[in-house]
C-alpha cells in the first residue's frame, strides 16, 4: 500500500500545480484512488465571485461521479502549497467532508485520507473525520 500511497500522493501534488487559485494562492490538489487502482484528481477552481469557488475534492468527486463511478473509493490524497501557514497536513474541508462520503457512501468503503503536510502524513479514515455523518443510507 505504501507504493500506491506515495503514487497518490504525487497524483495530488501534480494536481495541485493546476489548481486555478488566483485569489488565495492557495494551490489544492486531490487525488482519489478506486479498487480497480484508478486515480481521479481534482484542483480548486476559485471564482471572483469569491462564495462560488469550489474545493479539489469536490472537483474530483464531480469526476468520479461523471465517469460513471458509484463507490469503490479506497483512498483519498489532499495536498496544499508548501510553505504556507504553519504547514500542518491539509485536511479536507466540512464541505467536501460529506461530499467525499457521498461517494463513500454509495458504495459502502471508509476511505483512508491521506492529508499532506510540508513534513508529515496524516492518515485518518473518513469516518473519523466525518463521524456519525448522514449519507445515502439515510434515503433508503
Ligand atoms: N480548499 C480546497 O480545495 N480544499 C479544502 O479542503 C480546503 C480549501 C481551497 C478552497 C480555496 O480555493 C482555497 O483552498 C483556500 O481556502
Amino acid at each position: 500500500m505504501s507504493e500506491t500511497k506515495d503514487q497518490l500522493i504525487a497524483a495530488a501534488r501534480e494536481a495541485a500545480t493546476k489548481a486555478y487559485a488566483p485569489y488565495s494562492d492557495y494551490q489544492v490538489g486531490a487525488a482519489l484512488l478506486f479498487d480497480d487502482g484508478a486515480i481521479i484528481t481534482g484542483t480548486n477552481v476559485e471564482n471572483a465571485s469569491y462564495g462560488l469557488t469550489v474545493c479539489a475534492e469536490h472537483v474530483a468527486v464531480a469526476r468520479a461521479f461523471g465517469e460513471g463511478r458509484r463507490g469503490g473509493l479506497q483512498a483519498v490524497a489532499v495536498v496544499g502549497p508548501a510553505g504556507k501557514g504553519d504547514g500542518a497536513p491539509v485536511t479536507p474541508c466540512g464541505r467536501c467532508r460529506q461530499v467525499l462520503n457521498e461517494i463513500a457512501g454509495v458504495g459502502g468503503t471508509d476511505p483512508v485520507i491521506y492529508c499532506v503536510g510540508d513534513e508529515q502524513v496524516r492518515e485518518v479514515t473518513l469516518s473519523q473525520l466525518l463521524p456519525h455523518a448522514f449519507g445515502p443510507a439515510h434515503l433508503e
